[in-house]
């Protein structure tokens, strides 16, 4: 963005490209927005006045972004009141999570003239698809703080690639995938490229860990109920008991929300999408059911070349899941397994991978520890 706020932008004069065919999109300093939501950018870039206790989602395009909004909203709404909504009410119940966390360049600053945010209480909670680097000065600037949420590249393309073709009508058929896919790798989508706006969130919360919590999808999956508390802790919101993790993890559920009226009736105004487009089926490797062997094998060399000496592993967590496939176990489809397996003191993760590791052993440590566990008295009857 201009570093003196300025607004004038000739979208005329940026390079174009286009997304699923009919997406027209505009490049700026390195990243590609539909021109709408650029202006919305500027204008935000030049309008948003960050308070010190606002909270800023921000994610690329379908890493867990509405998840992200219903999980910090509850979080929030536990303490709150206020703008946030409530305490008690069960606001989801009654809105998309995109109506109680607004997108900053896609639902504020569309509208014209640029709505005053100043009355709002506090605390307010947004979200953003933009760049770091696209931010408002005084998002960097403020103590606000920033989450982060983002997800495995190949998760992420085929997420995509289903929400847009929910656009598509049954005689237009599926978007080609070869052709959405050349773009997802060329970083010609929505907000992308991918590597980069993940880089550099990842290493800003890496310099500044007390502004940016920096979450990966695959992990909420795996273990909610510690990375919802993480979350809450970071939002200087810790809950009082385990009762109140596992309540806030099941009424955010994929299964819940995708179930709730509002959701699976209603449209997104905004982008004119139904609301149902965003809660599909939530699979960690879901990758698996759509990409060739070529395509997996192509995202990941990209993947290793862009995130090489990061630090970030967003390819671990995919792995682990395919593993688990063929082992009867199924963790991606219930967000509180975890929290009830917790308590049994059973660990399938763990169990599944001996079982993997050992077999042709001979060895069975697995049986053995749960035949320990029934002893014991802790285990499953
Ligand atoms: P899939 O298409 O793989 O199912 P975003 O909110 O950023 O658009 O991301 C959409 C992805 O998040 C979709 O993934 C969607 O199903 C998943 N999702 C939405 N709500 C979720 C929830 N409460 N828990 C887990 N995943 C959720």
């Amino acid at each position: 963005m201009d570093p003196d706020g300025s607004t004038k932008i000739v979208l005329d004069q940026l390079p174009k490209g286009s997304f699923f065919e009919n997406l027209d999109l505009v490049q700026r300093d390195g990243f590609w927005y539909r021109p709408r939501h650029l202006e919305a950018a500027i204008a935000c870039y030049s309008w948003f006045d960050a308070r010190d206790d606002d909270v800023i989602l921000a994610s690329s395009m379908k890493t867990g972004s509405n998840w992200l909004k219903a999980l910090c909203f509850s979080i929030m709404q536990r303490h709150c009141g206020g703008d946030v909504g409530a305490k008690n009410e069960d606001l989801l119940a009654r809105h998309h999570p995109s109506f109680h966390v607004r997108t900053l360049e896609v639902r504020v600053y569309t509208e014209n003239p640029p709505p005053d945010l100043s009355g709002m209480q506090s605390p307010r909670l947004f979200h953003t698809h933009l760049p770091y680097s696209a931010l408002p000065e005084s998002i960097k600037k403020s103590k606000c703080k920033m989450v982060y949420i983002t997800r495995n590249p190949k998760d992420t393309f085929v997420s995509m690639w289903h929400f847009f073709n929910t656009r598509r009508t049954p005689e237009q058929g599926s978007y080609p995938l070869e052709d959405a896919f050349e773009s997802f790798c060329n970083g010609v989508f929505h907000f992308g490229p991918f590597f980069d706006h993940v880089l550099q969130y990842w290493n800003q919360s890496l310099k500044m860990p007390h502004k940016i919590l920096f979450l990966k999808y695959e992990d909420l999956r795996r273990n909610p109920k510690d990375q919802v508390k993480r979350l809450a802790s970071f939002l200087g919101k810790p809950f009082a008991d385990e009762e109140e993790v596992e309540e806030l993890i099941r009424n955010c559920s994929l299964e819940r929300l995708k179930n709730l009226e509002v959701n699976k009736k209603g449209v997104d105004p905004w982008i004119d999408m139904p609301y149902s487009a965003y809660f599909r089926k939530g699979v960690v490797g879901d990758w698996e059911n759509v990409l060739t062997p070529e395509m997996s094998q192509r995202l990941d060399q990209i993947t290793s070349m862009k995130l090489e000496g990061s630090g970030l592993d967003l390819v671990q967590d995919a792995t682990t899941c395919k593993k688990l496939k063929g082992s009867g176990l199924d963790l991606e489809h219930d967000a509180t397994t975890c929290v009830k397996l917790e308590r049994s003191g059973l660990d399938l993760v763990h169990d599944a991978v001996t079982i993997m590791n050992l077999e042709g052993s001979g060895s069975d440590l697995v049986h053995n520890e749960i035949t320990c566990m029934k002893l014991e008295g802790r285990g499953p009857a």
